[in-house]
């Protein structure tokens, strides 16, 4: 996580995340379920910007797409700015954690649409607990940091390191990986979202479930060509179950010139792999054209 001093604010990108593999291995005692994902950091990012206040409370204000009229798509009119919010979650957990009542100001821009699979809100919230450790100088360890992430979400730990990595449990045990090779993609989040637990509830456990091991290991040796045949979102179906604009999607991405296609997490947000960053640029540029939400292109980070 790349932190800069700005003025009086510390300021952090938070990125948004892609799954080139999700299994369902089963539902858990708890109510969640066992995954196996891989999961990769893309330039998508939201901006955190953090200084003390006086107040001697957590204040967040939010900004940035989706205020105009065509902010219907995963837009911040979806983003809560108090409690409910992750930002202000993890800020309250961190500092009833160690005893402290100093104040915060947190301005959050957000880029990446919410709802959509890309865990926005969990890269956010794990920005939240970089910073508010260095801004209090708390001086916390990664242990203590990965507790405060699994209490706050299944994705967040994953943020914590940002990198490409296997992530198991209900997502938070991480294994980061190597990824040699710059991925692109083009990034749709279409006009409607789906709540992770509703695509989750819909789910069917994998009878025989595939592993990651081959598709991990095709990206370590930087072999896109294998990596792409073995994607999977055992999620996917039910999700376009539940939602036509996700299976919309897939007859779209169907006719674009991209190498593999699939949903990402929970959904509703769909990608495409491109061979470079000029034709990801293209293809998000014909997908627009259709009006059918938001598109991104966007680059793996390492
Ligand atoms: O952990 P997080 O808050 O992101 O999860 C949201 C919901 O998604 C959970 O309450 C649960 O219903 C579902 N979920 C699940 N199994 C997972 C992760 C999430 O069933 N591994």
């Amino acid at each position: 996580m790349l932190f800069r001093q700005t003025g009086r604010f510390l300021v952090v990108d938070a990125p948004a995340k892609l799954n080139l593999f999700l299994e369902v291995l089963g539902k858990r005692s708890d109510g969640f379920h066992e995954l196996e994902t891989v999961m990769v950091p893309v330039g998508l990012h939201d901006r955190l910007a953090f200084t003390e206040d006086s107040s001697k409370e957590v204040k967040l204000c939010c900004f940035g797409a989706g205020t105009g009229p065509r902010s219907h798509a995963g837009g911040t009119a979806e983003i809560p700015s108090g409690r409910a919010n992750l930002v202000v979650q993890a800020a309250n957990l961190i500092r009833d954690s160690a005893g402290i009542k100093r104040g915060v100001r947190i301005n959050l821009l957000k880029r990446i649409p919410v709802a959509a699979g890309l865990a926005g809100g969990s890269s956010d919230a794990a920005a939240t607990l970089v910073a508010l450790n260095r801004l209090w100088d708390l001086e916390l360890g990664a242990s203590q940091l990965q507790g405060f992430a699994e209490r706050l979400g299944s994705d967040v730990a994953f943020f914590l390191k940002s990198s490409p990595a296997v992530c198991r449990g209900r997502g938070e045990l991480v294994e980061p990986f190597r990824l040699p090779l710059r991925m692109h993609f083009v990034i749709a989040r279409p006009k409607t979202g789906l709540s992770t637990a509703d695509v989750f509830r819909h789910c069917q456990p994998a009878e025989h479930p595939v592993r990651a091991a081959r598709l991990v290991d095709a990206l370590e040796n930087g072999r896109l060509d294998q990596a792409v045949r073995v994607f999977r979102n055992s999620l996917q179906p039910p999700a376009e179950q539940l939602n036509s604009e996700v299976k919309q999607l897939r007859k779209t991405f169907s006719k674009l010139p991209v190498l593999a296609h699939m949903m990402t997490g929970s959904g509703t947000s769909y990608f495409g792999v491109c061979t470079s960053r000029k034709q990801a640029q293209h293809v998000a540029a014909r997908i627009r054209s259709l009006n059918i939400g938001r598109v991104f292109a966007a680059e793996s980070r390492p």
